[in-house]
């Protein structure tokens, strides 16, 4: 067999999307660019100022803030080993040798986390390692020649290394209002005038199981007013931003949901009576909901499951156990909220899945979404900053869906067509390249669509091709239009030919491009 046939038998994988990822495409991208847009001049009036925050964090930082029972850091977050660049990743059997002698002085230095696990993998990897060097040196160990003893001993060096900590713990990020405590912190925001108001938008990954409206990379826009104050009207000022940035979408079927989850001083005596009154009720509830009385009874409360929803109704409600100053402030949310003319509903289920809540929490649906419908969620999260060591801050935010949103968006509006290409400037003999060149650049400058064919085209293919991709017009230069100074321009939908000079061009495609759009 030749080697050509032997190639074209080895067809090249094709690759796809991860599961729970997916492409962006046209043009459905200048719908996202519009949302994003959109969202920079409404939280602009509103004061705030865009923050950009790594994709990557270390672990711990969400762990702290998000906390280490919730589904996000328990389940869904995609962590992985910093490995130490300094430290070679043995490859064949011989580099034990330099692993070890490599980790004990990364080890020394503090370089590579001196944990008693690594002491002691490293400890019994020396004992394998000196009983002889029986792995031979590298590029000397076909596995096939080694006998069971040897893999054997390679298997234990294998495990011992796979049981150090190689470096820090890094994870993708799966929200980002911890970044932003961690950013306010390091750059000690602090100093500056207060609040701060901060705003995000970007991918965020949680490995959760895909279905419509819910991916394992999706994107958010977010805000986030950290500072001394947790006055009610800063509550209230958040989720009118957010709604007046829905309004201006034109997103519909909005409707948000507010609750007030209380403080340290009284929540977790809610939480003491909710789990009392939830053991009563045991048998009732299903394997998910007997589970959450112990970890977490809050969650109990965003049960979906039918035949629970009778015995929650009957249930204990915060509201009713608020302390005086938890009460007095989610009283006076709800009255900024209807100074300000926002729409709300309470809804004392509301518990949110993130840790760092406290107080006032909401949550926005929309229209078109079926069960993945919270397009936008948030509240207040006063002492998170604190938990990460940074002064006592007050904090309050949110994060809408991007996917979510632009899915509802489209659901009742088609998404707007891509601008049409203006001009297929075509060259019709190869003297004429350099001088389209030179057109395609003026016309481009002056915001004018233009397809400069990258090869040379007759007039009867540049014409069907604007056809087939919908251009106004076809430009033509060719040996003709050179010595004559005057170009060619066809007019795709009149059927009309005209000569026109350079000059009066940009005015001619403009004006009749307008006209076109007026229509
Ligand atoms: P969250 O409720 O976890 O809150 O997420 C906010 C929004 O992100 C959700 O309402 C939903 O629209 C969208 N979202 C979440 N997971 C997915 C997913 N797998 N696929 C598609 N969209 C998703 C937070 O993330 C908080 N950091 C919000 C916040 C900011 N609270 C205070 N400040």
């Amino acid at each position: 067999m030749s080697e050509g046939a032997v190639k074209k038998e080895e067809k090249p994988r094709k690759f796809q999307a991860i599961r729970g990822t997916r492409d962006l495409l046209p043009p459905e991208t200048a719908l996202w660019n519009r949302v994003e847009q959109t969202a920079h001049e409404v939280f602009g009036t509103f004061g705030f100022g865009e923050i950009r925050i790594p994709i990557f964090e270390p672990t711990e930082l969400f762990a702290r803030s998000i906390g280490e029972e919730t589904d996000v850091v328990s389940k869904e977050m995609y962590t992985f080993v910093d490995r130490l660049e300094k430290l070679p990743d043995p490859p064949t059997l011989g580099d034990y040798g330099a692993f070890i002698e490599q980790a004990e002085k990364l080890m020394a230095t503090e370089e590579l986390p001196s944990v008693p696990g690594n002491r002691l993998a490293i400890e019994r990897m020396k004992r394998i390692w000196d009983r002889g060097n029986v792995f031979g040196t590298e590029g000397e160990s076909p596995i096939e020649k080694i006998d069971s003893a040897v893999l054997e001993e390679l298997y234990k060096m294998v495990v011992l290394k796979d049981s150090m900590e190689l470096g820090q713990s890094i994870s993708l990020r799966p929200e980002a209002t911890a970044s932003v405590c961690r950013a306010y912190i390091e750059h000690n925001m602090q100093q500056l005038p207060q609040p701060v108001k901060l705003y995000y938008m970007g991918p965020m990954f949680r490995r959760e199981r895909p279905q419509k409206g819910r991916y394992r990379q999706f994107y958010q826009i977010g805000a986030e007013v950290l500072g001394g104050s947790d006055a009610p009207a800063i509550d209230a000022e958040v989720i009118e931003m957010v709604m007046t940035f829905f309004d201006r979408l034109e997103l519909q079927g909005v409707q948000l949901d507010i609750n007030s989850i209380g403080c340290r001083e009284c929540r977790p005596k809610y939480v003491e009576l909710l789990r009392a009154e939830l053991l009563k009720v045991k048998d009732k509830l299903g394997p998910d909901s007997q589970r959450r009385i112990e970890t977490n009874p809050l969650r109990v409360l965003d049960s979906k499951l039918e035949s629970e929803q009778g015995i929650i109704a009957t249930l204990p409600r915060i509201a009713d156990h608020l302390c005086e100053d938890c009460a007095a402030h989610y009283a006076a949310v709800k009255r900024q909220l209807e100074m300000r003319g926002v729409i709300y509903r309470e809804n004392w289920r509301l518990v949110r899945g993130l840790d760092y809540y406290m107080r006032t929490t909401f949550e926005i649906t929309a229209q078109g979404l079926g069960s993945q419908n919270a397009v936008c969620g948030g509240g207040r999260y006063d002492g998170l900053v604190e938990l990460l060591g940074g002064p006592p801050t007050k904090g309050i935010g949110f994060a809408i869906g991007e996917d979510r949103l632009v899915l509802s968006l489209t659901h009742h509006k088609p998404v707007p067509q891509r601008r049409a290409i203006d001009v297929v400037l075509a060259w019709l003999s190869p003297a004429a390249y350099t001088k389209a060149v030179d057109i395609a650049r003026n016309l481009r400058r002056e915001g004018i669509y233009v397809e400069l064919p990258a090869k040379l085209m007759r007039a009867g293919d540049a014409v069907r091709y604007a056809d087939r991709i919908g251009a106004f017009f076809t430009l033509m230069i060719g040996e003709d239009e050179l010595k004559s100074g005057e170009l060619t321009l066809k007019h795709m939908l009149r059927q009309e030919q005209i000569k026109i000079t350079e000059t009066s061009l940009v005015d001619h495609i403009k004006k009749r491009r307008e006209l076109k759009e007026a229509q």
